[in-house]
C-alpha cells in the first residue's frame, strides 16, 4: 500500500530505523447520532479509510512527529507538553499528556504519519489519530492498557487538550472495530455488543458534501447545552432519578417540557426518537429486514435536519437525491453535521447508476462537485 511505503521510507530516512507500523481507522455511523453524549445508544462501525503510523521509541525524552501529508514537523519533550499552533500536533499530544496522567513514560517518540482518510469529511481522522498514538505508546513501551480505557483516553484527549466536547463514539468504533461487524455500543455503560452487518447486495456509500460550516463546533456545544437544559427541567418536576436524555420519554417530555420550552422540546425529542430508531433498527438487523433498517434511516436524517437542525443545504440536497433513487435503501447525513458525508446503503446493481445520479445532481443542484467513497467495515486500531 502506498502510504505505508511512504510512510516508513520517510521513517527510515528521518530517525535511520525501521518502525513498527500501526492502522487506525475512520469509523462510519449507520444511526443513533447526537445520542452519545446523551447516554444514549450509537451504532458505529471502523472503516478500510484509517491513519497510518510509523513509530518508534527514543531513549531521551525527546518527541518528533511528522506528517507526511502535511508535510509539517513536530519537534518537543515529554517535559513539556503544551498546546502547539500546530493544529494537528495536539491529538499526539493531548494522547501523551493524558498518558502521564496516570503513568510515567519511560522515552520519547518518534511519529511519521499519513492515511487515506479524507480530513474534515466527518470520518473522524482525529480519533483515528488519538487511538492510533495510543496503541503506538501501549505497544512500544508495554504499557499494559486495556482497549476501552485507550479509547476513553482519547476521548479524553480530545476534550481536553484539543478542546472538543465529544463524546465517545468515534474513539470507541476506530479503537473496537471489528471486520464485517457494527457495535452496537451504550454509551451510559459502555456496555457493547457486535453484530454482523451482513452486505449481500449492497454496499456502503460515502456521499462527501465537501462543505465544513464554521458552525460546526459552536452548534455542536449548544446542542449539548440544550439537552441538558432540557433535562433539568424535566428533573425539576420528576426528580432526580432524571440524570440524561436516556432517561426521558417521549411523555415527560409533552408534559413538561412542549409548550414551555419549544425549541428545547424539538431538540429533547429528537434523541429521545433517535434512541428508539436505533434499538428497532437493530432489531430490523436481526430480523435481516434492511430495506425497514433503511427507513430509519431517512427518518434519523428527517429528525437531525428539522429537530436537531444540524444539517446544512448540501447534506440535505444529498439525502434527496438518495431518496429518490429507486437503489439505495437509505441515506442520511452522518457525524456531527453541518457538512462532511452522507452514509448511502445502495444496492449493488444500481451502484453505478447512484453514483453517476449523484455526481450530477449534486454539481447541478449546488455547483459543487461531491466526492464518493465505497467503504468496507474493518478491525479496530491495531499494530499491523
Ligand atoms: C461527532 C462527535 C461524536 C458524536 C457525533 C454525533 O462525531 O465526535 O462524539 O457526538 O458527532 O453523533
Amino acid at each position: 500500500m502506498q502510504v505505508l511505503e511512504t510512510i516508513t521510507s520517510a521513517f527510515r530516512g528521518t530517525f535511520g530505523e525501521t518502525p513498527t507500523l500501526i492502522q487506525s481507522p475512520g469509523r462510519v455511523n449507520l444511526i443513533g447520532e447526537h445520542t452519545d453524549y446523551n447516554e444514549g445508544f450509537v451504532l458505529p462501525a471502523a472503516i478500510d479509510k484509517a491513519i497510518y503510523l510509523a513509530v518508534g521509541p527514543r531513549n531521551d525524552q525527546k518527541l518528533h512527529f511528522v506528517s507526511a501529508d502535511l508535510n509539517s514537523t513536530y519537534q518537543g519533550s515529554l517535559t513539556d507538553i503544551r498546546r502547539s499552533g500546530k493544529g494537528w500536533a495536539n491529538y499526539l499530544l493531548g494522547v501523551i499528556d493524558q498518558i502521564q496522567k496516570e503513568m510515567s513514560l519511560p522515552g520519547g517518540l518518534n511519529v511519521v504519519f499519513g492515511g487515506t482518510i479524507p480530513i474534515g469529511s466527518g470520518l473522524s481522522s482525529s480519533a483515528a489519530l488519538e487511538n492510533g498514538v495510543a496503541v503506538a505508546l501501549n505497544h512500544l513501551y508495554k504499557l499494559g492498557m486495556e482497549r476501552v480505557p485507550m479509547a476513553l483516553l482519547s476521548q479524553r484527549a480530545e476534550n481536553q487538550f484539543v478542546g472538543v466536547q465529544c463524546g465517545i463514539m468515534d474513539q470507541f468504533a476506530s479503537m473496537m472495530g471489528q471486520e464485517g461487524q457494527v457495535i452496537k455500543l451504550d454509551c451510559r455503560s459502555l456496555e457493547y455488543a457486535y453484530a454482523p452487518l451482513a452486505m449481500d447486495g449492497f454496499r456502503i456509500v460515502l456521499c462527501d458534501s465537501r462543505v465544513k460550516h464554521s458552525l460546526a463546533s459552536t452548534e455542536y456545544n449548544t446542542r449539548r447545552e440544550e439537552c441538558e437544559a432540557g433535562v433539568a427541567i424535566v428533573r425539576a418536576s420528576v426528580g432526580d432519578q432524571v440524570r440524561s436524555l436516556r432517561d426521558v420519554t417521549m411523555d415527560m417530555l409533552n408534559r413538561y417540557v412542549r409548550d414551555q420550552e419549544p425549541l428545547l422540546y424539538k431538540r429533547c425529542a429528537y434523541v429521545v426518537l433517535e434512541n428508539q430508531r436505533l434499538l428497532n433498527g437493530v432489531a430490523d438487523l436481526e430480523a435481516g429486514n434492511i430495506e425497514a433498517f433503511g427507513q430509519r434511516m431517512y427518518e434519523s436524517h428527517e429528525g437531525l435536519s428539522k429537530w436537531y437542525e444540524v444539517s446544512c443545504p448540501e447534506l440535505d440536497i444529498l439525502e434527496d437525491i438518495a431518496r429518490a433513487h429507486p437503489g439505495v435503501l437509505g441515506a442520511r447525513m452522518m457525524g456531527g453535521g453541518f457538512g462532511g458525508c452522507t452514509i448511502n446503503l445502495v444496492r449493488e446493481d444500481a451502484l453505478a447508476d447512484f453514483e453517476a445520479v449523484v455526481q450530477r445532481e449534486y454539481l447541478e443542484r449546488t455547483g459543487q462537485e461531491t466526492l464518493l467513497h465505497e467503504c468496507r467495515i474493518e478491525a479496530g486500531t491495531h499494530v499491523v
